[in-house]
């Protein structure tokens, strides 16, 4: 997902751009570039591939001197990645700058309008279309200010967007919009930023503002101002960012997954103990009566759908609720049966994944209460939602997820048996019983990681296969999804998860000699069925590494090739122990096979969709009426078969 930076101050703006640039990369990126404003002139640098390399091409941004300036890392959508079509794109004249995160949907319309006016184009891109219209607003008699032209385009153009726009003839401040895209504004002494992420700004200030839908910003050196869609200033919630800058960097590890795996006892710590008071499970400010509700839709992308996974065995099994998983990208596609009588879970790391937001919209507009479990504080999930139980697992840059997923996991354990007790579906007893097992996590998971070089073994052995099994049934079902995920994302082993159940109906032809199949066994009700399942797999020669419990090692030692243990808990939460040593064995076989661990190919932190969803129109702004006349006089009025509108 695409980047952005933006600053203005009295320091040198270019540095300041490339480090907060450097802070984003764990979003995905094939190409960067910055533009500083130098004496009324717009500079340009662009590289494709790393960020190192504009860096180098740049001298550090030494070569760029001037203290207002945007940044980019470009995630292709429109146009292959090249020093063309990376961001910034200036217009024609040369006078306006635009770096944009998003889709604009109608900008082969516009680009077309503008030919046609004789503008010429550089790139393939859809946000050339911004610069370019920009330009030509700014060019109409009416038009007094960059507002206005502003202003006018976000009337326009259609999909989703943070923009981030530099004018030479106003010298003195960067332009923000945001719809559909996440942009976050940072305030500090006689300085000010944008972003799309905190990271890239925790450095220099820690009181940000996240800008919502509609909303336009104009940032001086003094002050910032934020409008709403109607051209009225507003004033905005101030929020302080209170984890360390140490919480974004490597910390002595060689990649960031490593170093997040090992976090996920402390983060593990914060998402569960504050939520468990006197042995009971409180969750302070939410008030959800689940009487009011006859069934629950979990819905979230990826990983986070795998501990939905989870999430809906165990929410079943406790509260006796009706529990649906659902893919957030199929969710608006399947008729899905939601209305005020529906609990909806939305889960998701980033709280910016287009499709789980727009899930999370349809849900909405059903009628279902939104309920999120989120990682990122003021994300554009967590604002749209009724109730947020924040993970508080901190930053998390690498793009495989490790601690994020274990603590929505814990979040949803501890969200399970509140409304078990809640419900009267489990005693007493069992609710004091699960409260402490939960408890006693991150402490099992620190066992677990102490014991990481087995693993580090196994991963050694099997590193160089080419397709790789997980099965289990059950809760192991729903882990051999995640440990296949995580196995091929920075692996690129082909890997595949089946419920064991299924091996008979069709898989089971792929089974050869040699075939690495990764046992899950920790579900204790079902280990004889998987026991059965492992000798089928083995009589046609595969290979077979077991996850199991430790009191079951015994059982399974001469029936297998090799096994990791987890150590005993109970029966909801062995996923959340079973999943730490598939990370770390998708870690290391990434790392024997010199995979780009922290940022695996093709893949984005924070996945945007291809198609915009909701309202696809900014509202006009009351001040700029005059441009309904104006826009129909210079044919950028669209007609539809019902007639005219904007
Ligand atoms: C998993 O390692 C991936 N990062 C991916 O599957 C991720 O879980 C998915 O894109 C959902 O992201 P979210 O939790 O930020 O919504």
């Amino acid at each position: 997902m695409c980047g952005i930076v933006g600053y203005v101050g009295t320091q040198q703006a270019a540095p300041i751009l490339l480090e907060g640039l450097s802070r984003l990369e764990y979003r995905g990126y094939d190409s960067a570039g910055v533009c500083v404003e130098q004496n009324g002139v717009l500079k340009v640098e662009k590289a494709k591939g790393r960020l190192q390399n504009l860096i180098a091409k740049t001298e550090n941004g030494a070569l760029l001197p001037g203290t207002l300036g945007i940044g980019h890392t470009r995630w292709a959508t429109h146009g292959e990645p090249n020093d063309t079509n990376s961001h910034p794109h200036v217009s024609q004249n040369g006078k306006i700058a635009v770096v944009h995160n998003g889709i604009i949907e109608n900008y082969l319309e516009l680009r077309e309008f503008l030919q046609q006016k004789g503008v010429q184009f550089a790139s393939q891109t859809d946000t050339e279309v911004v610069a370019q219209l920009m330009e030509y607003c700014m060019g109409l008699p009416e038009v007094e200010t960059v507002s206005d032209a502003l202003y006018m385009v976000l009337h326009r153009i259609e999909g989703a967007y943070a923009l981030g726009i530099l004018c030479s003839d106003d010298p003195d401040h960067v332009y923000a919009a945001r719809k559909d895209a996440p942009l976050l504004i940072g305030f500090g002494e006689g300085e000010n930023f944008i972003a799309s992420d905190v990271t890239a700004l925790v450095k220099y200030t820690r009181d940000v503002v996240y800008m919502d839908d509609g909303e336009v910003a104009v940032l001086g050196r003094d002050g910032v101002q934020v409008y709403n869609a109607m051209e009225l200033p507003i004033e905005k919630e101030h929020h302080h960012i209170d984890w360390e800058i140490s919480a974004a960097e490597k910390g002595g590890y060689e990649h960031f997954m490593l170093k997040e795996i090992m976090e996920e006892p402390e983060a593990l710590r914060r998402a569960i103990l504050p939520r468990i008071k006197d042995g009971a499970v409180v969750f302070d400010g939410l008030m959800l009566d689940s009487s009011c509700y006859d069934c629950i839709k979990i819905i979230a992308c990826g990983s986070s759908y795998h501990v939905g996974m989870v999430g809906k065995y165990n929410l079943e099994k406790l509260t006796r609720m009706p529990v649906e998983v659902i893919l957030a990208s199929e969710f608006r596609y399947c008729s899905p049966i939601v209305n005020e009588r529906t609990l909806a879970i939305i889960i998701s790391q980033s709280g910016e994944t287009l499709d789980t937001m727009a899930a999370l919209r349809e849900a909405k507009s059903l009628g279902a209460r939104i309920l999120s479990i989120v990682n990122v504080v003021g994300s554009s999930i967590a604002r749209e939602s009724d109730d947020v139980l924040y993970t508080w697992a901190g930053p998390e840059i690498a793009v495989a997820t490790t601690k994020a997923y274990s603590t929505q996991m814990a979040v949803l354990d501890l969200l399970a048996v509140y409304l078990a007790a809640q419900r009267n579906t489990i005693s007493a007893e069992e609710a004091n019983r699960l409260t402490a097992a939960i408890a006693a996590l991150p402490a099992q998971v620190e066992q677990i990681l102490s014991s990481r070089e087995q693993i580090q073994y196994y991963a050694s052995q099997y590193f160089n296969h080419d397709s790789v099994f997980f099965i289990g049934r059950n809760l192991d079902y729903a882990l051999g999804m995640e440990g296949s995920l995580k196995l091929k994302e920075i692996s690129y082993i082909h890997s595949e998860a089946y419920a064991s159940g299924e091996l008979k109906h069709g898989t089971i032809s792929l089974i050869e000699p040699g075939t690495l199949v990764i046992a899950l066994g920790t579900y204790g009700p079902l280990f004889d069925k998987a026991m059965s399942n492992v000798i089928e797999v083995k009589a046609r020669g595969a290979s077979v590494l077991a996850l199991t419990t430790e009191n079951r090692r015994e059982a399974l030692s001469s029936r297998v090739d090799g096994i990791l243990t987890i150590p005993e808990t109970e029966l909801p939460l062995l996923p959340l122990l079973g999943v730490v040593p598939l990370q770390l064995f998708a870690y290391y076989v990434a790392l024997q096979r010199g995979c780009d661990i922290d940022k695996p190919r093709n893949l984005a932190k924070s996945v945007p969709a291809g198609v915009f969803y909701g309202s696809t129109r900014f509202r006009l702004p009351g001040r700029i009426r005059f441009s309904l006349r104006m826009l129909s006089e210079c044919g950028m009025m669209k007609k539809t078969e019902k007639g005219v509108f904007l």
